[in-house]
């Protein structure tokens, strides 16, 4: 892999190179056409291996509406009003294939940084937006990169969004605090998060957490506790056993 400093990674658009100056001296590596990396070395994600596993069950409305009492088109919903009340660049953490988003983020015109720690899951999200835009969107990066490490300053980006990742972590405290950090105050922030609210979604999330799937299911009530005394102004909303949060930092 070709390895760049910040500057050369975020020089795209005035946007980004504006952020540049903000970012720490993090190393990025090219990896392919609009991807770069944090990693020098392959860094064996889970995702790498369950990509299109994970892919098959998370566009289903039949999935989706009995496991979590969801549809596919609350998550592009929640996503379409993070995107219309964000001014400035978006951070997406955990951004995967971009099966409810590409489409938006396709046509969205807004710089946006699409950060996941699986290359195998970033690349089917690059092949979902170059389906859907030609030439490839300039105003878009992806970057392989951990949300625990992330290689930003602190309080250096605009907005950030993070949507279906936070139940994976044990230490999902850490996880909100990390996502926070790196965002400017005034900036907007939304997450979704499975919870263990309906019984059938409890029991499931009981039988994930033995397949080392995700860890400590939580209620709707713990997770919204997480953000309490981080932020401005906190909102939420439960939809079946998805609980989505935004606010202001
Ligand atoms: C359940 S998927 C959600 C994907 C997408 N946001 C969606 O709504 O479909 C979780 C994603 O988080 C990514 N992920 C897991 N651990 C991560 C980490 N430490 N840093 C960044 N991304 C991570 C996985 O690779 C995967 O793509």
């Amino acid at each position: 892999m070709l390895r760049l400093s910040c500057i050369d990674y975020l020089s795209d658009t005035n946007e980004l190179q504006s952020m540049a100056s903000s970012t720490i001296p993090a190393n990025f590596y090219r990896v392919e056409d609009h991807i770069h990396s944090c990693f020098e070395h392959d860094n064996n994600a889970p995702y790498d291996s369950k990509a299109m596993r994970y892919e098959s069950v998370v566009r289903s409305t039949l999935y989706n509406f009995v496991m979590w009492g969801t549809t596919p088109s609350d998550y592009a919903r929640f996503a379409r009003e993070a995107l219309s009340s964000c001014k400035g660049t978006i951070l997406d953490v955990g951004c995967g294939g971009l099966c409810h988003t590409a489409r938006l983020y396709a046509q969205s015109g807004r710089n946006l940084i699409l950060l996941d720690y699986s290359i195998v899951m970033l690349r089917l999200g690059k092949a979902r937006i170059e389906k859907l835009a030609n030439p490839f969107p300039a105003n878009i990066q992806m970057l392989h990169a951990d949300a625990f490490h992330l290689p930003f300053a602190p309080s250096s980006i605009d907005n950030v969004v993070s949507f279906g990742v936070m139940h994976l972590f044990k230490p999902k405290q850490e996880y909100v605090s990390s996502l926070l950090g790196v965002l400017k105050l005034g900036g907007r922030f939304f997450f979704t998060s499975l919870t263990t609210d309906r019984s059938l979604s409890r029991l499931y999330i009981k039988y994930l957490e033995k397949q080392q799937e995700l860890t400590d299911g939580l209620s709707s009530a713990e997770v919204v506790a997480l953000f309490a005394g981080k932020t401005t102004t906190l909102h939420h909303k439960t939809i079946g056993s998805m609980v989505f949060i935004w606010g202001v930092k």
